[in-house]
């Protein structure tokens, strides 16, 4: 793959900022549109645009026949059943669905949180795969169910540290939820392992995986990891915002509660009660994100002409890349694993003594943008005692080692503007 061939897709990277070429290195916050996605959202507004599974005219069909081809497109890319695709507002919508549902469900006739029940998370989880289950266990206390939160700890090298999972992961862990790769330190996480160990030690437990970062740098196929969710956002994926992907295992999806209740979602309703409608349906009440989802569609038929493991490859690239020239930048601290191996091209770093807004600041005059911030993930941030956050770099397929040049000789620039 080409990356200065792919830039030219993306309109709004052919721009300059302050003057000086745009060199856009904040993929892990959203990825650009190439013109074939904002065609695809255009294309079904000027042509297919109805509403789904209702009308039987010839747009409705084509609208609901473009629809349903999303939900293909998706679990063709993660090795899913067309089924068990439910397209959400994105990964923090997916959480909080799951999250909600599993608080109000029974598997088995047995409710799936009880007293004294266990979720565990990690130390590097975004808020998005926080706070829905802290609402989850407030919600539960109100009905006198105590559970615990439990967290995985990290190594000092920013990967997770397993050698207490067996403590942590017990029988009354009904919930393991956790990120595949961390948006701030870039780690990747051996989730088909850890998901094993778990099921080793609780087989009925409801794995949870957060891809919002994998599914777009890389080829995840939900079977062989052995998750029972995993929840992915359009827009980190050269798609639009506004939609994104929960995976639900078949058999979990038709024993738990519906995320929203109304139209499409039943089968029947009569004014006493109402039952449910199949899969996918029984998760998507109301009229769906239709022509993001032509969008998101086209964003995946745009990554899998590339090839997922094509863009894994340059990502390792870019990532080893980024390392090199950034930890030969004296006074800069890399947050992160130090080499490339297990780790995507987000890497977090400090400098010595300058603040982060004004080196930001300089960036952004030369064209360059980065986050600056503690990235959604403060009990991460508090875990590795950084106060005031840390500066991110993160690439995508059309970033290239000239944009990574250009952000070395520019931190350079800064560093020694702020050093006089
Ligand atoms: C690891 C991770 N999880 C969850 C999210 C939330 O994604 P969204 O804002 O698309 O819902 C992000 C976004 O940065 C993320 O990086």
């Amino acid at each position: 793959m080409n990356p200065e061939l792919i830039k030219k897709d993306f309109p709004i990277l052919n721009q300059q900022i302050n003057q000086k070429d745009l060199v856009y290195l904040d993929n892990g916050a959203t990825s650009q549109k190439p013109s074939q996605v904002i065609k695809a959202i255009t294309h079904f507004y000027e042509t297919s645009n109805a509403n789904v599974h209702r009308s039987i005219h010839t747009l409705a069909t084509r609208a609901t026949i473009g629809y349903e081809k999303a939900h293909e497109t998706v679990a063709n890319l993660i090795n899913a059943k067309s089924h068990e695709v439910i397209f959400t507002r994105g990964t923090t919508d997916g959480l909080n669905k799951i999250a909600r549902s599993l608080k109000n469900s029974t598997i088995n006739n047995a409710p799936v949180f009880q007293d004294g029940d266990e979720i565990v998370l990690t130390e590097m989880e975004h808020h998005a795969n926080i706070v829905p289950w802290q609402q989850v266990k407030k919600d539960l206390k109100k009905q006198n169910i105590n559970i615990t939160l439990k967290w995985i700890p990290l190594t000092d090298n920013y990967e997770l540290d397993l050698s207490n999972l067996n403590q942590i992961i017990t029988k009354k862990t009904k919930v393991l939820s956790l990120t595949h790769i961390s948006n701030v330190l870039g780690t990747i996480n051996p989730v088909k392992q850890i998901i094993k160990q778990a099921k080793n030690i609780n087989p009925n437990i409801i794995t949870i995986i957060d891809a919002a970062q994998s599914v777009p740098h890389m080829p995840v196929d939900v079977k062989d990891l052995g998750c029972e969710v995993l929840v992915f956002s359009s827009h980190k994926m050269l798609g639009p915002t506004g939609i994104g992907a929960l995976y639900g295992k078949e058999s979990l999806l038709k024993e738990i509660e519906p995320f929203n209740y109304g139209g499409d979602m039943i089968m029947d309703v009569s004014k006493e009660s109402a039952n449910w409608n199949e899969l996918p349906f029984k998760f998507e009440a109301g009229t769906p994100s239709l022509a993001q989802a032509a969008g998101f569609k086209s964003a995946i038929d745009y990554l899998t002409t590339i090839g997922m493991q094509k863009i894994k490859e340059h990502s390792d690239e870019l990532t080893s890349y980024m390392l090199e020239k950034l930890s030969a930048i004296k006074g800069l601290k890399i947050i992160g694993p130090n080499t490339a191996k297990n780790r995507a091209p987000v890497v977090s770093f400090t400098i010595n003594s300058i603040h982060n807004h004004d080196i930001n600041e300089i960036l952004n005059s030369e064209g360059i943008a980065i986050r600056v911030g503690n990235h959604c993930a403060m009990p991460l941030m508090q875990s590795l005692s950084i106060s005031n956050g840390t500066l991110r770099a993160s690439a995508y397929i059309y970033n290239t080692k000239k944009d990574v040049d250009k952000l070395t000789t520019t931190l350079n620039k800064a560093i020694k503007i702020f050093s006089k």
